[in-house]
């Protein structure tokens, strides 16, 4: 959601300018409405350059002929106030055009700020909240104020979220960053000082990067970074750990990055399961800020999260409920919060993210906590803005994950909602270490298992052949077989654009069913689980009513794959664990079908991977 890059010095990797392209490269999946880089250069001049062509912004900037700088900025845009238009397209200067600001999130007072600024004589050129900062930044300079203390100024008067980057011609040897709720880096490489969103933009010049916390600002210079917090008082910022490098965020021969996230699922799942077992049987979180006695307290659970998190959310209650035996509550996070919970310091709140910065579910979160839960995060970014601030964390070691329809954190989440499962039960005595051997075992069958369905890419894309002409999608299935469907109509929404719904299968005849017809596809996740019996009545109904049928069928079950038109086979798992292979052939599907459509799978229009704005 808008990625922001910033570097200073001389980077001994190349060019300044070509440093902060590679870094927007890298950010174009959090936002890529436009894209734009502003520099000073040598003769002390800010230089800008926009663009705001959806497919190609970055790329056409990396055709310009850039001038040496000391200091620069870059930005991806997911537009929220403005369109996605070259004149709203970040940076954004000041009146005087010497100054050069790039933001991620919503300054929610920019009207009135406008308005003020406008009175004392400040002309606006874009449509966006963003440039209120540069023209505050701008008052500031000219009291006399030093860059760090204008943009202080600034920010006390700025309601909202952001993280910022500021630079300006007369201060050509530093930037200025600050932090509230949107995630923010620092770091210092060789010769550089830098400043980003995530460690995808960075990595290329340093894994010694630092978080900005909340109201912090920093003056960040070649070789040194100078931190204050909300009072001015000087800070220590916290070391980030990176955890991976920078060929993990390529796509090392794949066509796109989905196709490469697909593929990597069985190392996601595996991964996630690593070290988990301890050697006297007992089961591992990663980090574990909670007493067992504080975990035996608690009478219920409830999971926040959104999207495909959610889809794994829906999962988790059946693993929570069936092995620790506690009542699990799912809740969509940006809803959570504005109802009225019932929630004390016997609620164990789970939140779940890729990210770990997804505003939503961290302002869900940070609710709980004020009401006294205990907070668990699941997520896959180390050092996330949500595992930093929960009680205990359990990271899906899947991996960067690039494009934007979560795929391979879909299973690594499925399997951390397994552990979890085990984990209370076992903390709360249901079960012994010994009895964990069995569901422990069958875990780790499970990348196997994955690895053999993500083989039948060709077979999967055959039946999105003989669906080329389809319009119409539902998605049906029941017990975990209905977040599946949830997640097979949510992927092929969100890369191939078509209609797409998911519902419980037995909900169909209470109102959906009236939708279907002659032209409508349905896709029943008709696996042998304890309902099978009851999908295919299903089944047999939308038949009756002229819909085509494709079946997610295991192998060897002629008898389901007789009765649908179009066959996705999968190997059999262990109930709870079934979300995880049966998800594949639908993530393969709205895949294949999204290419015949000649769409960019990786960018789906509107959307961005981390949403970081309400
Ligand atoms: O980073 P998070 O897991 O918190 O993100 C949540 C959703 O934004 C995300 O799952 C989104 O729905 C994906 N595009 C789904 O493919």
């Amino acid at each position: 959601m808008c990625g922001i890059v910033g570097v200073v010095g001389a980077p001994s990797s190349g060019d300044l300018g070509e440093v902060i392209l590679s870094a927007l490269e890298r950010l174009e999946y959090r936002g890529y409405d436009s894209a734009g880089i502003a520099l000073v250069d040598s003769l002390g001049e800010v230089y800008r350059e926009r663009r705001a062509d959806r497919r190609a912004s970055v790329a056409e900037l990396r055709s310009l002929d850039l001038p040496s700088a000391s200091v620069g900025i870059g930005h991806v845009r997911w537009a929220t106030h403005g369109r996605p238009t070259v004149e709203n397209a970040h940076p954004l200067v000041d009146c005087s055009g010497q100054l050069a600001v790039v933001h991620n999130g919503i300054i929610e007072n920019h009207l009135e700020l406008a308005e003020a600024l406008a009175c004392r004589g400040h002309r606006f050129r874009s449509e966006t909240d963003t440039e209120v900062i540069a023209h505050l930044v701008e008052e500031g300079l000219a009291e006399g104020v030093d860059l760090l203390g204008a943009v202080r100024q600034a920010l006390g008067v700025l309601q909202g979220a952001f993280a910022l980057a500021v630079m300006a011609a007369c201060a050509p040897d530093r930037l200025v960053a600050a932090r509230r709720v949107s995630p923010l880096l620092v770091g210092l490489g060789d010769g550089v000082g830098v400043v980003g969103s995530d460690v995808a933009a960075l990595i290329g010049e340093t894994r010694d990067l630092a978080v900005v916390e909340d109201d912090q600002v920093v003056e960040v210079r070649a070789g040194s970074l100078r931190a204050l917090d909300a009072a001015g008082v000087p800070v220590t910022l916290a070391p980030l750990r990176v955890d991976w490098d920078l060929a993990a965020a390529k796509r090392s021969g794949f066509p796109d990055f989905m196709s490469k996230e697909i593929a990597e699922q069985p190392e996601a799942v595996r991964q996630t399961l690593l070290g988990r077992a301890l050697p006297d049987g007992r089961l591992r979180l990663d980090e574990m800020r909670l007493a067992d006695a504080e975990l035996r307290e608690v009478d219920k659970v409830i999971i926040v999260a959104c999207g495909s998190s959610f889809h794994a959310g829906m999962v988790a209650k059946y693993a929570i409920e069936h092995r620790a035996r506690l009542p699990v509550e799912v809740d969509i996070a940006s809803e959570f919060r504005y109802r009225d919970p019932i929630v004390d310091s016997r609620t164990l709140v789970v939140g779940v993210s890729q990210s770990g910065e997804t505003i939503d579910t961290l302002q869900a979160l940070r609710a709980a906590r004020t009401w006294g839960a205990r907070v668990l995060v699941i997520s896959n970014v180390v050092d996330s803005s949500m595992a930093r601030e929960a009680d205990a964390v359990l990271y899906t070691h899947a991996g960067p994950e690039i494009g934007v329809a979560a795929t391979k954190t879909f299973l690594a989440q499925v399997v951390a909602m397994e552990l979890l499962g085990l984990y209370l039960a076992e903390v709360r005595g249901i079960l012994f270490p010994t009895e964990l051997e069995e569901p422990l075992a069958r875990l780790a069958g499970l990348p196997g298992i994955v690895g053999e369905a993500v083989e039948r890419s060709v077979e999967v894309a055959k039946v999105a052949d003989a669906l080329a002409a389809s319009r119409d999608f539902f998605f049906i299935g029941r017990h975990v077989g209905y977040p599946v469907a949830l997640e097979g109509a949510l992927k092929l929404k969100e890369i191939s654009y078509l209609r797409a719904e998911g519902f419980p299968a037995g909900e169909l005849k209470h109102g959906p069913l009236a939708l279907l017809d002659e032209g409508s596809v349905v896709v029943a996740v008709a696996t042998r689980s304890r309902l099978w019996e009851k999908v295919v009545a299903n089944i047999a109904e939308v038949k009756a009513r002229g819909a085509r049928v494709v079946g997610v069928v295991n192998d060897g079950d002629e008898r389901t794959a007789e009765l649908v038109d179009h066959v996705l086979s999968v190997p059999r798992t262990a109930p709870l664990l079934t979300p995880a292979v049966d998800v594949v052939p639908l993530q393969l599907l709205a895949y294949h079908l999204a290419k015949r459509r000649g769409l960019d799978v990786d960018r789906p229009r509107n959307l961005a991977k981390t949403v970081t704005v309400e």
